[in-house]
């Protein structure tokens, strides 16, 4: 995967109304916001220019504590809610997820920034290894003085119950979690059949914008725009249809200026698709019924 990211000044040239956000969420998707060399620098110019409210979703792990103090600095009074990735309570069963990161600077970049007065959440994805470990997480949690801990369960196993990978020469399993959630929270990868589909990004009036500057509805399809040119075909039809729709465009059309790629065709092309019920991967993403994450408490 190449390494790529936005800078300050990509971020002022696809974003010229800042004063319009409502919202601004770094989500990551496939990477991680704060290995961005610019960073900080992209959150402080538009908490300045826009009135947004923002979110970041990190694995806390990528940078010093020297890097977060910065952060503190610079953004304090930035109306910022952080979301640290941390899937276990000890190193050996959150490593299993997240290679090469290190829970006690987690916690401790953590506390830093709670200790500096902002609001930190603990995602936490449920695995069969650490799903016993969760009531010990949750009163970890309020004793670090995280805001919240949000016990997320994981469709990323598709239809397997384990995914298996190799780590400096050894092999390791992830188990998808026997702990049912109590609704149908997870998408429906299988033959989804629903009656309607609820675009939460048109809802919302949200774009997802990538590493690259290209702009999609939600990262769920960017997801794909990205596979699409990175000679990935994709496993299942879901994967297989939108890739094939991304790679019969020309993809220019949803790069440059927020606003006026919004007005792209593509967008009311795909409002459209809706009310047939396609694409199927926003089937199984917004069809009625599903896609909430969370288990109950
Ligand atoms: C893919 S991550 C990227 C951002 C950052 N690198 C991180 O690790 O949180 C974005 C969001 O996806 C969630 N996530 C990561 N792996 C997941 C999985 N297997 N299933 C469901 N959500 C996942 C994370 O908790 C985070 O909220
Ligand atoms: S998956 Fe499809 S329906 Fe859902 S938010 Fe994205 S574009 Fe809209």
């Amino acid at each position: 995967m190449a390494n790529v990211e936005l800078t300050l000044d990509d971020v002022k040239q696809i974003i010229d109304e800042p004063e319009h956000l409502e919202w601004i969420s770094f989500c990551g998707n496939y990477g991680e916001p704060i290995v961005a060399k610019e960073c900080i620098d992209i959150i402080e110019w538009l908490a300045e220019v826009s009135p947004a409210e923002f979110r970041m979703h990190t694995n806390g792990s990528a940078r010093n504590e020297e890097w977060w103090w910065d952060f503190c600095k610079r953004l304090h009074g930035v109306p910022i809610i952080i979301n640290f990735g941390i899937d276990g309570i000890t190193q050996a069963k959150h490593e299993l997820y997240r290679r090469n990161t290190d829970l006690q600077k987690i916690f401790d970049n953590a506390e830093l920034l709670i200790g500096a007065g902002f609001e930190v959440e603990w995602d936490y994805l449920v695995f069969k290894h650490n799903q016993d470990d969760i009531e010990t997480a949750k009163k970890m949690s309020d004793e670090k003085g995280f805001s919240k801990i949000n016990i997320i369960s994981t469709e990323r196993f598709w239809s397997k119950d384990a995914l298996e990978y190799d780590w400096k020469g050894e092999k390791y399993k992830l188990e998808r979690s026997t702990h049912k959630p109590n609704k149908k929270q997870l998408m429906r990868i299988n033959n989804p059949v629903v009656n309607q589909i609820n675009c939460f990004a048109q809802e919302r009036q949200e774009v997802y914008i990538d590493c690259r500057g290209y702009i999609t509805p939600c990262c769920y399809l960017g997801m794909y725009l990205y596979s699409s040119q990175q000679n990935q075909d994709g496993k299942f039809h879901s994967q297989q249809e939108l890739i094939g729709i991304f790679r019969s465009m020309n993809l220019d059309r949803l790069k440059g200026n927020l606003n006026e790629v919004v007005q792209d065709p593509f967008f009311s092309w795909l409002r459209g698709k809706h009310l047939e019920l396609q694409p199927k991967r926003c089937q199984a993403v917004c069809g009625t019924e599903i896609n909430r994450k969370l288990y109950n408490e």
